[in-house]
């Protein structure tokens, strides 16, 4: 089993270069295949839940070619079936925007049923209304969602919650729905704008995404494209919270920094100077972290995809913050690991009471999912002494070569497979 074998207490210095949007290409790799014509997707980042999603693709019968590391060619023309099983679905949940890009495309899908996760419980009602409302007749048997329409028809839906992946979904299947559909309380993260930015490079006809009304207009056919994805806003948060967490300054580049601002913003108040460039942000910090309180919401408010690495910080400061989470139920299983570093946090239903300390110290620990596991790398590294943290296949699924950009702001991190090559990492850094 891998670990990452981590001796904290140094600064993190430097530059590091975000990859492409996790989030964002999950949506437009399932949207490529609604084309008959070449795609071209380029700034794809290469992280275990994408190279999943491909997979899946290609199950079906679409070509798939890795230009190289982060571009993919993709053709749909040749698929056959319409059918994703649990196998992909247990490995990525968002394997569901097939169901969407499927319907749209052949009127006709077949994806397995999607179960909670270990951040929440996790419902996808409001995909299930939304093609419903869209003229879809949609069953469950035998734990598949079977989804199948004569026609589609565009309809005026409201959102009962804002959700990100219904929106998605919801946006791939109206592309091909007839006439013009109005998605009302629709989310307005920045990789829903990537998604119908990148549809409408394909010949879709979508307007008002960033906003809370969005409006497609159907068409016929997508065509062939070529598209670069956006910088991946959790990533480059992980990062700016790394070099306020380790007092370090590091310069997060390859970024729109207007996706940060909620960050940034959380960041100042606690002491961090931010300085916004034009496609990066540099993030110093050289004092004791005050603390303050957040609260996860949805774009364009604090991500709850931020949450955990936003309390590593706070855990630090001089004083008490509050943090609530408002999006997923299960999102504090990772104090109890930061418990073993010292830290003192309690945890009220949706509320963490943080009462920060001076320093962590380094333990054993389990990545309890991608951002919490991430998080607790951040921990590790702002902490005395060394650290393991076992799990990492959750980090991998989001984090492109996670350890080799730490290590390059100077982080003494190591991915490793047994205690013997602990002992060795121990050997080598002294
Ligand atoms: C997306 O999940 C992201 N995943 C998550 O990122 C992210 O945490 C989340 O949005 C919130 O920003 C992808 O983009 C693949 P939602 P999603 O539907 O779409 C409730 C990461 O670490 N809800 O916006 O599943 C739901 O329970 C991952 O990269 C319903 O009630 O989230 C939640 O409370 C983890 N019914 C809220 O809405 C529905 O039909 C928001 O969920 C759908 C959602």
């Amino acid at each position: 089993m891998e670990q990452y074998v981590i001796k904290g207490g140094n600064p993190l210095v430097g530059e590091v270069t975000i990859g492409g949007a996790k989030n964002a290409a999950l949506g437009i790799l399932a949207a490529a295949i609604m084309s008959d014509e070449d795609v071209i997707i380029d700034n794809l980042p290469d992280v275990s839940d994408i190279n999943v999603l491909l997979q899946a693709i290609a199950s079906i019968g679409a070509d798939v070619v890795r230009i190289s590391r982060n571009v993919v060619k993709i053709n749909g023309k040749n698929i056959h079936s319409f059918c994703i099983d649990d196998g992909f679905i247990r490995k990525i949940r968002a394997s569901y925007y097939l169901l969407g890009a499927l319907l749209g495309k052949y009127k006709e899908a077949e994806v397995a049923l999607p179960g909670g996760c270990n951040i929440g419980s996790r419902p996808i009602d409001q995909h299930l209304k939304g093609f419903r409302a869209l003229g879809a007749k949609v069953e469950i048997n035998n734990s598949m969602i079977v989804a199948k329409a004569e026609h589609l028809k565009a309809r005026h839906i409201y959102l009962d919650v804002v959700s990100v992946g219904a929106t998605i979904n919801i946006m791939l299947a109206a592309s091909m729905a007839e006439g013009r559909t109005i998605l009302e309380n629709a989310a307005k993260e920045p990789h829903i704008v990537d998604v119908a930015n990148f549809l409408n490079s394909m010949g879709a006809d979508i307007k008002g995404a960033g906003t809370d009304v969005i409006r497609i207009r159907g068409v016929e056919k997508l065509h062939g494209t070529e598209y670069t994805i956006i910088p991946d806003q959790i990533e480059a948060g992980t990062f700016m919270c790394a070099a306020v967490a380790t007092q370090g300054d590091v310069t997060v580049k390859h970024v729109i920094p207007k996706h940060l601002e909620s960050i940034s913003a959380k960041l100042i108040e606690m002491g961090a100077e931010i300085e916004e460039l034009d496609d990066a942000v540099r993030v110093v910090a050289s004092k004791r972290l005050q603390p303050t309180n957040i609260k996860t919401l949805p774009y364009p408010g604090f991500p709850t995809d931020m949450q955990p690495q936003a309390v590593i910080a706070l855990a630090l400061a001089d004083g008490t913050s509050v943090i609530t989470e408002s999006i997923f139920e299960n999102r504090f299983r990772y104090v109890d690991e930061l418990t073993r570093m010292g830290a003192h946090i309690k945890v009220e239903g949706n509320t963490a009471i943080i009462i920060g300390i001076p320093r962590y110290k380094g333990a054993h620990m389990s990545a309890p999912d991608l951002r919490a596991g991430a998080a607790l790398v951040i921990a590790a590294l702002a902490a005395d002494g060394y650290s393991t943290i076992d799990s990492i296949g959750y980090i991998q699924r989001g984090y492109e070569d996670f350890e080799g950009k730490l290590r390059s702001l100077g982080a003494c991190i190591e991915r490793v497979e047994n205690e013997k090559d602990i002992q060795k990492f121990k050997l080598k850094i002294g």
